[in-house]
């Protein structure tokens, strides 16, 4: 329960789309809390200012935008992103990803068929194969695309034009993606985890959206725990509603909140078992590191890529763990987090460090 209510991934809730962003809502679902233009997405200020200029832009050049590159860790709204571009716009959406273009022909059937300024959203863009991006390439820089007829000597390449469009892509970090594919985006732009009052609104607007009584200090609540992701704030929030329902009143308060968390095992920094496990590992197995990535993952039994992609980022930002050369480090904090005493280094207790050392 712990770990399906804190993973940012998508859950059973969040039917999430396939196809088609404007697909309806159910009362549940996570479509129904999506936000459709630019002026309702809370935070990220400078991405949004970023984004405006170049749609407006685009709008009254009367041409399809440039392409767009969201990166950043799961459920900070990338995908809503996509939907948001499409709907800014006036244009249609076609949703895909990374693994579901297994042939150049799948992405060449795809392209065929876009209208003229549509959006191509492809999720997950880093997992795309190397022949898949290399249809990608003309496609995205001269709107053509390259079909290769027959086999052997007889085969002939034939050129076709493509509709003019805009691709969005999405990606856990940038750093997975080739070079020359990001090279061809127009705007790459980096979403950072909330702070606090962003989460705030975010729960505000999903309560409204929900029908929900939340009071202030029932959101701050949420919002404190929800490990700077409107996913999880979300999740969190349809959760403590539940609790109020059957345990109190419906209104979430302060003290529904702080109940309804606690009974769902969320943790005062909103950590779950694998951050967890990981702090652990780092301090009581690996004496506080430095641990390498690979021996960590193997530790707690997860992929290094997620440990690297959706785990650890959110461990910096609350300066838990640090990434240095020779591995990953528990910070003071984290000790203390899981009620360990670091150990006493030689002098560190002392004084501090001298700056003539
Ligand atoms: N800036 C935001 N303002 C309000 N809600 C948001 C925002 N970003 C994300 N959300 C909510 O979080 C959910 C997850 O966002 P999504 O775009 O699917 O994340 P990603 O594609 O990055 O994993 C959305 O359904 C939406 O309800
Ligand atoms: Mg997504």
């Amino acid at each position: 329960m712990r770990e399906e209510l804190l993973d940012p991934e998508p859950g059973p809730d969040d039917l999430d789309v396939e196809g088609d962003l404007a697909s309806a809502p159910a009362e549940n679902d996570e479509a129904g809390l999506r936000p459709r233009r630019l002026d309702e997405f809370v935070g990220q200020a400078e991405l949004k200012e970023h984004l405006s200029i170049v749609l407006e832009a685009a709008r009254r050049r009367g041409q399809a935008a440039d392409h767009l590159l969201f990166a950043g860790p799961p459920g900070l709204g990338k995908t809503t992103l996509a939907g948001i571009v499409a709907a800014e716009m006036g244009v249609g959406i076609h949703v895909t990803s990374g693994p579901a273009l297994e042939r150049a022909g799948d992405l060449a059937a795809i392209l065929t068929q876009l209208v003229d300024g549509d959006v191509l959203f492809i999720d997950e863009i880093h997992r795309l194969s190397r022949a898949v991006e290399e249809v990608l390439y003309p496609a995205m820089e001269d709107f053509q695309i390259d079909i290769v007829l027959g086999k052997g000597p007889a085969a002939r390449s034939l050129r076709l034009d493509v509709p003019r469009f805009t691709l969005v892509g999405a990606t856990t970090r940038t750093g997975l993606i080739t070079g020359p594919l990001r090279d061809r985006f127009g705007l790459v732009a980096r979403l950072d985890y909330y702070n606090a009052s962003d989460l705030e609104a975010i729960v505000g607007r999903a309560a409204g959206i929900l029908g929900v009584e939340l009071h202030t200090e029932g959101a701050t609540e949420i919002a404190r725990r929800a490990r700077g992701t409107p996913r999880i704030a979300n999740r969190l929030l349809r959760r403590v509603r539940d609790f109020a329902e059957v345990r109190g009143t419906g209104v979430v308060d302060r003290d529904t909140a702080h109940a309804g968390l606690a009974v769902f095992g969320v943790d005062q920094l909103g950590l779950d078992k694998v951050d967890r496990a990981i702090l652990d590992a780092i301090c009581s197995r690996f004496g506080g590191g430095p641990v390498g990535l690979s021996t960590l993952s193997i530790s707690v039994g997860e992929p290094t890529e997620t440990v690297e992609d959706v785990y650890e980022p959110f461990l910096i930002q609350l300066g838990l763990i640090l990434r240095t050369p020779r591995g990953r480090v528990a910070t003071p904090a984290a000790w203390e987090h899981l009620g360990l005493t670091p150990p006493v280094v030689e002098g560190q207790d002392t004084a501090p460090p001298s700056l003539f050392e």
